[in-house]
């Protein structure tokens, strides 16, 4: 397990920033966490340490954006999805297959669907700004 703190959503951002270069080609990172905890925050460091140049916002409304950085990040929100049909429609097991680097939030939503690989970065708020953020799993947290 690997923990920081992070006193705004600049340091959330440094953070996933290092947190990336830990990073290998499949890995899948299920976030966990509520609502304005930080991951989309952490994901748009995630995207600009694995060479995305680009904006990073939430994919709310179109459930996955792709990132196509040297490695693909794929980022989901699977805040709708509840039935395993729900999420065949994402192609999130398509993107499983593949190569690129998979950032999941509302992963609770997905469970059962998650490898057992996966890398759980937890968010938790600890007052206005500040994050508890913890790294478990993928065989290298
Ligand atoms: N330490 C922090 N890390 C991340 N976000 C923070 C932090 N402190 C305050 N915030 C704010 O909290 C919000 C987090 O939003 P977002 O990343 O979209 O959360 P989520 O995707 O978990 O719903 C943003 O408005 C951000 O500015
Ligand atoms: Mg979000």
């Amino acid at each position: 397990m690997k923990q920081w703190i992070s006193n705004s959503a600049a340091e959330t951002e440094k953070i996933a920033r290092e947190f990336a270069s830990a990073l290998r080609p499949g890995d899948v990172i299920a976030y966990r966490g509520g609502l304005g905890a930080g991951k989309t925050a952490f994901t748009r460091g995630l995207a600009h340490g694995l060479g995305w140049t680009g904006e990073v916002t939430s994919p709310t409304f179109a459930l996955v954006h792709e990132y196509p950085s040297p490695v693909p990040l794929y980022h989901f929100d699977m805040y709708r999805i509840h039935t395993l049909d729900d999420l065949y429609m994402t192609g999130f097991f398509d993107y499983l297959d593949g190569d690129g680097i998979l950032a999941i939030e509302w992963s609770e939503n997905i469970e059962g669907a998650l490898p057992g690989e996966s890398i759980t970065v937890t968010l938790q708020p600890d007052g206005d700004e500040r994050r508890i953020i913890t790294a478990e799993g993928g065989g290298r947290f």
